[in-house]
Order: structure tokens, then C-alpha cells, then sequence
């Protein structure tokens, strides 16, 4: 029961002219907008259609690595740049915070690009065109399009994901022909076209120099320099110089407490950086996609930095 009923009849009543023109009039409004979807997607324009798959961040980045060790040219600024043979697949991979590779792409080619996050929303905008599209980690979104001007063209992030968002720039190059890569600092050269298809002979273990430099590279492919710094600088993360064999003070489960770093530490850091967070950082790092020998070599490198 209201405070103030409506007269009983209100229902019956007539409805006012001036009020009838404005459900008329918005009526109107609402049916010019619904045709007008229909007609932009057709001639409006916008971004190209796209399929949706399930995949993971470890599926998805190991056929990224696959891709990239197949058709990689060089590299830039420790990200490998691709260029991937026209009308076929296209691998790029979103992770805090940086765009890997750098793709090389042949204008009026179809490609299908695919494109996911290792770790959480990420946004794909195309710089200076008007492409952009959601990134989601355990999606794999699959856009077929062909770049129809050559030139360098920048990946901005356009989803708000931490400290780094801004930086989070990556790089797609269309060319006509492979004669206009020295324009860009690259070569056509392919990188692995020499290895062995398989048998190769069993790896004999590796040193514990070795390992620190598998673990060296490791620090910029999986792109862990965006957060820790290797020369006691302060970083969003703790620098790694140092570290191993410290005694850290570490939130866990709200308390502060201490930690020995050592291997079971880095170890624990790299698959749930949050559980004992080294107090006064902020948790920003997402559990990486990362293999026990990959943690071994890290773990190596970090030992090493005295
Ligand atoms: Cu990635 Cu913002």
C-alpha cells in the first residue's frame, strides 16, 4: 500500500497528447537504431568478424613458440620478430605487459590471426586504424583479415591491467615486398630453417653456467625484466640482484613473516606469487605458464646475480 494512492481509475484514464507523442517519438528512435545496426555491420567500418575458441594459457603459449621459433627473422628489444608465410596462421600473445612477436605481415594477404592473454583482460587496439578487440586469457580469438596499407603499425592496450598497462606496446609491420624490411631494422633471413628435424643426440646435463644462461634469456622471453630489475633497482618487483640466500620479510595470509630465499621459495613465487608476497610490493604478477626446467634455469640466473 502506498502512502499516497493513484485515484482508483488512473489505469482508464486517457493518455495526454503531448505524452503519447513522446512514446510514439521514442518508439521511432528505438526502430531507426535497430535498423541501423543491422546497416552498419554491413557498411559501417568495423572490425572483422571473428570466431572464438577454448584453449589455455600453456596451450596457447606453447603454440606460440612453436610459431615463433618456426618463421622468426630477429629479434627486438628481446621479442622475437615473426614473419609468418601469407594465408596462413598468426600467432599474438597478450601477457603484462607486452605484446610477443613483433609480426612482419605481406599486404593484400589473408592471414588468420589468433590472438590470447596468458594472464588476465588485456585490449587489442591497432594503432592508427580503428581495430579493437577484447583479450582474454583461455580464449583464443581468431579474426581473419588482410592489412590493406603497408607501414608500421602499433598495438596499444586499451584494458587497464597494473603498473605496466602503459608500456604495453607492441609492433606489427606490413610490407610489400621483403626488400623494404631494411626500412625497418629487419632482415628476411629465417633464423631455424638449419635444425635437425629430431634425433638429435640426448643433452648431456647442463652446467650450472649454462643453466644461468638459459635462465638470462629466460628473464626476457618470458618477460620478467618488466618487474625485476637484475642491478639492485627498484622496480613494481623486487630486484632479483642479491636475493637468493636473503632473508625477506613476506605477507602470508594477511601476517607478516620470514622467508629464506632458495629454490623452493622461487619456485613457489613463480607459480603463486601471491601466497608470500615480499611485503610493501603489490600484488600484481599472475601465475606464471612455466616448465620445472624453465623454473630450474631462472632459479640458476637468479643465483648468480651477486
Ligand atoms: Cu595490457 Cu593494459
Amino acid at each position: 500500500m502506498a502512502l499516497l494512492p493513484p485515484a482508483a481509475d488512473w489505469y482508464e484514464k486517457k493518455i495526454a497528447k503531448d505524452e503519447k507523442m513522446w512514446i510514439v517519438l521514442s518508439v521511432l528512435v528505438c526502430l531507426i537504431m535497430f535498423a541501423w545496426m543491422i546497416i552498419w555491420h554491413v557498411y559501417g567500418k568495423q572490425n572483422p568478424s571473428s570466431v572464438t575458441y577454448r584453449t589455455t594459457p600453456r596451450e596457447f603459449s606453447q603454440l606460440c613458440d612453436a610459431f615463433n621459433k618456426k618463421y622468426q627473422v630477429g629479434e627486438d628489444q628481446g621479442i622475437p620478430v615473426v614473419m609468418p608465410p601469407a594465408g596462413g596462421d598468426v600467432f599474438l600473445m597478450a601477457q603484462m605487459w607486452r605484446w610477443s612477436p613483433v609480426l612482419i605481415l605481406k599486404k593484400d594477404q589473408w592471414y588468420n590471426f589468433h590472438i590470447s592473454s596468458l594472464d588476465l583482460l588485456h585490449g587489442f587496439s591497432l594503432q592508427p586504424t580503428n581495430m579493437n578487440f577484447m583479450v582474454y586469457p583461455n580464449y583464443d580469438y581468431v579474426l581473419k583479415f588482410k592489412p590493406n596499407a603497408a607501414g608500421e603499425y602499433k598495438v596499444i592496450c586499451n584494458e587497464f591491467c597494473g603498473v605496466g598497462h602503459h608500456t604495453m606496446i607492441g609492433k606489427i609491420v606490413v610490407i610489400e615486398s621483403e626488400s623494404e624490411l631494411g626500412k625497418y631494422g629487419y632482415s628476411a633471413q629465417y633464423i631455424n630453417t638449419s635444425a635437425p628435424p629430431g634425433n638429435e643426440p640426448p643433452a648431456a646435463p647442463l652446467t650450472e653456467e649454462e643453466l644461468a644462461a638459459k635462465g638470462a634469456e629466460l628473464y626476457k622471453s618470458k618477460a620478467c625484466n618488466a618487474c625485476h630489475s637484475v642491478d639492485g633497482s627498484k622496480l613494481v618487483g623486487p630486484t632479483w640482484q642479491g636475493v637468493y640466500g636473503s632473508t625477506e620479510k613476506v605477507m602470508a595470509d594477511g601476517s607478516e613473516t620470514e622467508v629464506q630465499v632458495n629454490d623452493e621459495y622461487i619456485r613457489e613465487s613463480i607459480l603463486t606469487p601471491n601466497a608470500k608476497l615480499v611485503k610493501d610490493y603489490p600484488a600484481s604478477m599472475q601465475p606464471q605458464v612455466i616448465s620445472e626446467d624453465e623454473i630450474k634455469a631462472i632459479t640458476a640466473y637468479i643465483k648468480s646475480l651477486k
